[in-house]
């Protein structure tokens, strides 16, 4: 069983990779973080436990981290996400009676986890990096009992989604991502290169409502919200399916192909700011630091998440 905390910004695709995480019993998951990035602070916790309560797993601690960038002014998607940061035609989550965000920030639980595991912890970041660099900063020992950090974030050859060169989560804090990718951890990128493959479109939404359970409802709901942006946008009929591809890999990393590269992110040019800088083709001396995901088998990326969804009320 691996011990995981789930940092993200709930967000749709990060409602999904709660809900992966939440059913696999492979994995002990320690806590839910919340950090700024899709959608406010109060809205990403707000959002974590709506879908807690849903899914009926109260029993997973939610924390609030940070509220903004270590340097840079928030940036929400609230084009993609919706004002609350989790829009979808459907009734309204009741939060379940008493459950509450904990009291604890979330960098302090990062790093008490961190330091009291015995064994070691992946960091599963599906949003900004404020709170995972925060606590690194705050407490660099942290590392040593840190197995991995897989994020969700970046692009290595693709382009980029909220600028033409920088994917969302490292744009909205760039700084975040740098110190993360300096910290000598093993690191696992999975970028805009897989997740751009790991598209939903009607016949994924239509084959999930086939378990019949009421959280295949509520992805379908999620989903149709979701596809909105990207069907006005780019005129297409899917969406990427970012976040869960952490969880994906974490439960089955034969699902995708890894390179190890030299990964440093733009912190000074406005116009590149937040890209991330991979060194595919190894033509300068930097010292490679970083999984990058090269590809995915889709399909048994799907049936996985699909049986681990039907495990879900
Ligand atoms: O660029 C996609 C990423 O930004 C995803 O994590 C999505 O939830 C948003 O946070
Ligand atoms: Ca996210």
């Amino acid at each position: 069983m691996k011990k995981i905390i789930l940092d993200c910004d709930p967000g749709h695709d990060d409602a999904v990779a709660i809900m992966f995480a939440a059913a696999s019993s492979e994995i002990d998951l320690l806590g839910i973080t919340c950090v700024a990035g899709n959608t406010t602070l109060n809205n990403a916790t707000l959002n974590a436990l709506k879908i807690c309560s849903f899914i009926n797993k109260t029993n997973i601690n939610i924390y609030a981290g940070c509220n903004s960038p270590i340097k840079r002014k928030l940036v929400t998607a609230d084009h993609v996400h919706g004002k609350s940061g989790l829009d979808y035609e459907g009734e309204d989550i009741n939060i379940q009676k008493g459950y509450k965000i904990q009291k604890e920030h979330a960098v302090d639980f990062i790093i008490e986890q961190c330091k009291k595991s015995k064994e070691k912890i992946y960091l599963c970041p599906t949003g900004p990096l404020t709170n995972i660099a925060r606590a690194l900063t705050k407490y660099p020992q942290i590392a040593n009992n840190i197995e991995k950090i897989i994020f969700m974030g970046g692009a290595a050859k693709t382009i980029g989604n909220i600028t033409p060169s920088a994917e969302f989560n490292i744009f909205v804090d760039p700084t975040a991502a740098n110190i993360v990718l300096k910290s000598k951890i093993p690191i696992v990128m999975m970028g805009l290169d897989v997740t751009h493959k790991v598209l939903v479109d009607e016949n994924v939404i239509k084959d999930f409502l086939s378990i019949g359970n009421k959280t295949s409802y509520f992805f379908k709901d999620l989903m149709n919200f979701y596809s909105k942006f990207h069907k006005e946008k780019y005129n297409t009929n899917s969406s990427p399916l970012h976040d869960p591809c952490v969880i994906g890999y974490l439960l089955n990393n034969d699902l995708f192909d890894l390179k190890f590269l030299n990964v440093i992110v733009e912190e000074e040019s406005e116009l590149t700011m937040g890209k991330t800088i991979v060194d595919w083709l190894k033509v300068t001396n930097r010292e490679a630091n970083c999984y990058v995901a090269d590809n995915v088998n889709v399909k048994e990326f799907f049936s996985l998440l699909k049986e681990k969804i039907s495990l879900l009320p």
